[in-house]
């Protein structure tokens, strides 16, 4: 479902109103409220008024959402003003963002702000809810950062059933309104093809949504008889775009085939048609700024849909345990330089950079280029044995998930628009 930055009406002509955001003024139509007047703050899809909302929720909002545009650029560099013009026409070499990613003071605020008038420019007003379901900690791999490896004995495992999985799913659409559903999992060989065939048919079967599959490395024709049991996305990071970090991160005896592998399918995959998100984790030891750079522009060669991209985190029972996280300014960095450089993406506040600052990790992602969010919506039971890293970020959001789009069929339309292509 979708949230979107409240605006006041400051006019009204019959149907129509005038309404005043942050990103500037548009006419909607307000034929659905009763008793709209001027003063009054509205929720609206792109032309269509939704919901009436206090000035006090409004203001919440606002603040949340809104990233403040700053107009003093006068102590930022020749270079940096050079490269804020490059971003506009789309393209930024990897100097350039090895640049962005350096930017400290009132050049990464200055980053931060572009960043957010770029979003907002051409995403407008809206954030996207996602719903994650996290159905197996079973992995059969061994990824050196990650607590659910399988040498990690200390992990205790579970599985969902499939009555499970869909119940959990077809709640969140139709009993809170999410319309973009995440399924999540280790590499869990336990659920057969059929069995994830039959848990996508079961959740279409009763819900109107958007499903995103995030179980890992399976074999194209497990992602050919997704798609064609109604999966519309793919969640799956190429993790690090440095082949030899990568070979060092995943042993051998689990991911064969390597980066070349992993991209290889993940392009694959986008050939079927799905809408990939995707990215790198930041702060991986030995991981440089030019790594980071070449991650950026990896997801813009993969043309992703969602950049996904967080800091790593440490995990006890790992080999990754005593190592130092990332950085959380680095990440909103990473965010911003790639909002200037894929301007249409959708970019999540990722959950690990959550963690790593729950007071002020959404919001500042939110004002420096991201425009969704991921609440997690794994049973109770579970949530605290998907360790990936220690304590996970569990937030979810009442009032936002109030205050969202859903109740709307405008809601979906604008989905549908948006992903017309992966229907
Ligand atoms: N820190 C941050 N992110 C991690 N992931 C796995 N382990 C960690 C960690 N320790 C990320 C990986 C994986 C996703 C599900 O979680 O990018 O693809």
């Amino acid at each position: 479902m979708c949230l979107t930055i409240p605006g006041k009406v400051i006019e009204i002509k019959d149907q129509n109103a005038l309404l005043k955001t942050s990103s500037g003024v548009r006419q909607i139509n307000i034929g659905l409220i009763s008793r709209v007047k001027v003063g009054d703050w509205l929720l609206a899809s792109i032309d269509l008024a939704v919901k009436k909302i206090k000035a006090k929720d409004a203001e919440e909002i606002l603040e949340l959402l809104s990233g403040k545009k700053i107009t003093d650029t006068n102590n930022v560099s020749f270079k940096f003003r050079e490269i804020l013009k490059n971003a506009q026409i789309g393209d930024l070499t990897k100097e350039e963002i090895i640049y962005l990613l350096k930017t400290e003071g009132q050049e990464k605020e200055v980053l931060f702000s572009e960043a957010d008038a770029v979003c907002k420019e051409n995403l407008k007003d809206f954030i996207c809810l996602h719903a994650i379901v996290e159905f197996s900690n079973y992995c059969a791999n061994n990824c050196f950062y990650c607590g659910l490896r399988s040498e990690n004995k200390t992990v205790v495992r579970y599985r969902m059933s499939i009555s499970e999985i869909v119940k959990v799913a077809n709640e969140a659409v139709n009993k809170i309104g999410y319309k973009m559903i995440v399924l999540q999992s280790g590499a869990d060989m336990q659920y057969t093809d059929e069995m994830l065939v039959e848990i996508i048919k079961k959740i279409k079967a009763k819900s109107r949504c958007f499903i995103f599959m995030s179980v890992g490395e399976r074999s194209v024709q497990c992602y050919k008889k997704m798609k064609k049991a109604g999966a519309n996305g793919v969640l799956f990071r190429f993790e690090t775009s440095n082949p030899k970090l990568y070979n060092i991160l995943h042993p051998k005896n689990t991911l064969k085939g390597g980066l070349q592998n992993r991209l290889a399918l993940l392009r694959e995959i986008k050939k079927m048609g799905y809408y990939i998100s995707s990215g790198p984790i930041i702060g991986l030891p030995g991981q440089t700024l030019e790594d980071l750079a070449d991650d950026i522009l990896m997801m813009k060669k993969l043309s992703v849909g969602m950049a996904s991209m967080g800091p790593f985190i440490p995990c006890d029972g790992t080999p990754l345990a005593g190592e130092s996280h990332g950085d959380v300014e680095l990440s909103l960095k990473t965010i911003a330089a790639s909002r200037l450089l894929i301007p249409k993406a959708r970019i999540p506040v990722t959950t690990a950079l959550e963690t790593l600052d729950p007071q002020n990790a959404r919001k500042r992602g939110l004002q420096s280029g991201a425009n969704s969010l991921m609440f997690n919506l794994t049973p109770a039971k579970y949530r605290s044995k998907y360790k990936i890293y220690p304590n996970k970020f569990h937030g979810r959001d009442k009032d936002l998930e109030d205050f969202a789009l859903y109740k709307g069929k405008e809601s979906w339309e604008m989905l549908t628009r948006e992903f017309k292509k992966y229907i």
